[in-house]
């Protein structure tokens, strides 16, 4: 039996990158993947191939829409969707290739076959052709990460019904598309389908879309994504959905009144669930909470000797960037050394047109907690970049301590924000001020000026709008 000093279950973000740090800190380790690919979720059906769908849609309405007011003259464009399809599929191909070159330059054996711990210290992988191997772990790092959640009354059948695994894949531009649920997902592929010809309709079951963004920011985002032709219900609850003859039909209420929708597609995004199935950990007696979510201490360790947790599959935001850096800390504090998440500095980011970013408390959080704040905005019709290149929609929004000026929340609504808001979350990390932000020379002319702007604006001394 071969035996390693670390033992992951799981090659998505968390596992993965777990993997490369503990081949650099010199640990024996194997990483376990039940799929044919590494990379998980987010690699294979998740961020990576909705990103190259997103930009590809994008660049689609840049073309239909904005490149005339350029003057340049596009007539007759339309979508090859197989070619489009195909560019995504090479970049997740590229990146399964990148990963799996990475195990091998940091001396990472690759299992693949489905693992399950059969004992503390003890992992059996399993092949598809039903070979089964036994792997010795000093230390196991379980990196499982997240399903899609099914609705009850509408259980995915992969055609009508889907995940956004399926609605990644639509050989077809759906006519009409129905999305429950107005969250990342919802708003990411809705937006895809929408630019591409979908009829888009967004049912939510909250009075608002984008739950856990800034409520300002994601009511601008809503209004800016119904001018862009989605239609969104809010405090909608969707009660059933009947599929027959290749049409859906959904059931909604409404303010007290039944909504019926018809769809050739429903994207069911309502929230993911952790995935530990078949995995072997309460056999071998780990712990989970009411959300079944492995439970782990501060150091990733959960109540058994010798196993961790990290990533979807324990608490927090169900991000790939939180499962990587657990991932770096949990393999860290194996070997030894001090590893550690800030989660106060994790930015939340929703890929729409334009992106909403937020990092740290929103304002109603900081109203919330009954926190004494200060705000500062800045929108980027001021900014004089936005204006050369005609990307003018959104604003940056700081929540910053009243007394100290400490940064408590970044909030962003542009076409780049997932870019911008990085400057806020390392001045966050360093427990910095908005005046830290407020007096950093920006380049000019960049959109970064925005976000100086509107930390200048906590103290209401912006340069470029009137402020009383
Ligand atoms: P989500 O939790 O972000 O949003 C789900 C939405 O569905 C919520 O607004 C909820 O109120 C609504 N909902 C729940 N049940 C409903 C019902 N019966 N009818 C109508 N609405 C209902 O979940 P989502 O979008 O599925 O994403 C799953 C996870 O993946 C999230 O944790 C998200 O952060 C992560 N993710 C992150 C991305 C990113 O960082 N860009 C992209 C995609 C996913």
């Amino acid at each position: 039996m071969e035996k390693f000093d670390v033992v992951i279950i799981g090659s998505g973000p968390g596992g993965y990158i777990a993997a490369i740090r503990s081949g650099q800190l010199g640990l024996k380790t194997a990483l376990v993947e039940k799929d044919k690919e590494l990379g998980g979720t987010c690699l294979n059906v998740g961020c990576i191939p909705s990103k190259a769908l997103l930009t590809s849609s994008d660049h689609f309405t840049f073309v239909k829409k904005e490149a005339a007011k350029h003057g340049i003259v596009t007539d007759g464009a339309r979508v090859d969707l197989a070619k489009m399809q195909e560019r995504k599929d090479k970049v997740v191909k590229t990146f399964n290739s990148g990963v799996r070159s990475l195990m091998k330059t940091n001396k990472v054996t690759v299992f693949t076959g489905f693992g399950t711990i059969t004992a503390p210290g003890k992992v059996s992988v399993k092949s598809a052709n039903g070979d089964t191997q036994e792997i010795e772990a000093k230390n196991i790092v379980i990196a499982t990460g997240s399903a899609a959640t099914e609705l009850p009354f509408a259980k995915f059948d992969g055609k009508m019904i889907v995940s956004s695994t399926e609605a990644l894949e639509f050989k077809e531009t759906p006519k009409k598309l129905l999305v429950i649920g107005a969250g990342a997902i919802g708003l990411e592929l809705g937006s895809v389908w929408n630019r591409l010809g979908s009829e888009v309709t967004a049912l939510e079951f909250l009075p608002r879309i984008a739950i856990g963004f800034d409520l300002e920011l994601s009511n601008l985002l809503q209004r800016l994504l119904t001018a862009q032709g989605i239609t969104f219900h809010l405090e909608t609850k969707v009660s059933a959905v009947k599929v027959d003859n290749g049409h859906a039909t959904v059931t909604a209420v409404k303010n007290g009144e039944e909504l019926k929708f018809e769809a050739d597609k429903v994207l069911v995004s309502v929230g993911r669930r952790p995935f530990s199935d078949a995995l072997g950990a309460e056999k071998v007696g780990v712990a989970f909470d009411e959300k079944r979510r492995i439970k782990v201490d501060k150091h990733f360790r959960t109540n058994v000797d010798g196993i961790y947790a990290i990533g979807d599959v324990i608490a927090g935001p169900m991000l790939a960037h939180k499962a990587e850096d657990e991932g770096i800390a949990c393999v860290e504090i194996i070997a030894g050394k001090a590893g550690h998440v800030n989660y106060e500095a994790i930015a939340g980011i929703i890929y729409t047109n334009p992106e909403l970013a937020g990092v740290g408390l929103t304002e109603e959080q900081a109203k919330e907690q009954g926190i004494d704040y200060r705000v500062g905005r800045f929108p980027f019709r001021a900014n004089s970049r936005a204006l050369c290149s005609d990307d003018v929609e959104g604003m940056v929004k700081f929540v910053a301590d009243a007394k100290t000026d400490r940064i408590l929340g970044a909030h962003i609504l542009h076409h780049t924000a997932s870019e911008l808001i990085a400057e806020a979350v390392s001045v966050i990390e360093f427990g910095g001020s908005s005046e830290d932000i407020g007096r950093t020379t920006h380049s000019h002319p960049t959109l970064s000026e925005a976000v100086k702007e509107a930390a200048l604006n906590v103290e209401k001394r912006a340069l470029h709008i009137m402020n009383r």
